[in-house]
């Protein structure tokens, strides 16, 4: 008897799709940190719109979390986890608290748009295999942090 998965995908489309996917959920994770630290230390004469935002993106991002490791879990591999693993495998920089609140929205701003950049990088091995599964997880995430990046735009009087 074998424990190994047998669910259409070679064990090295597995690996290549799951190696996309660990980078997204550091990236996911990094954000997702950074933007709930902006939720309690953003300030400013518009504090309860600019901290009730954050709370939306946060809590939308923290969900996601979990979906994004349970797939690479079902693709056989093991999900990083931990400071350390995530650190090594995010380009995503802590926050600064001390920052005024439209140096955090445009820090934000980009890294949602890394968050975007590393998604489109994971279709490929995703699309190679046939595996619609993880595409539509990718296709999810990049509808949440496009939007996410759209909200932080406008609140800093950008398209
Ligand atoms: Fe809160």
């Amino acid at each position: 008897m074998t424990v190994a998965p047998n669910i259409g995908l070679s064990a090295k489309h597995r690996s290549d799709i799951a190696s996309g996917l660990n980078k997204v959920l550091a990236d996911s994770y990094a954000l997702y940190l950074k933007t709930h630290g902006y939720h309690w230390n953003v300030r400013g004469p518009n504090f309860q719109s600019l901290h009730v935002l954050l709370e939306g993106q946060y809590t939308e991002e923290w969900t996601a979390l979990d979906a994004i490791a349970e797939r690479i879990r079902a693709l056989g591999e093991l999900a990083p986890q931990g400071y350390a693993a995530f650190g090594n495998l995010s380009s995503i920089k802590d926050g600064d608290p001390e920052q005024d609140w439209e140096a955090m929205f445009n820090e934000l701003k980009t890294d949602n748009e890394t968050v975007i950049a590393t998604l489109r990088a994971a279709f490929p091995a995703a699309e190679a295999a046939g595996d619609e599964a993880t595409a539509d997880l990718l296709t999810q995430r990049l509808l949440a942090h496009e939007k996410h990046a759209w909200m932080i735009r406008a609140t800093l009087g950008g398209k």
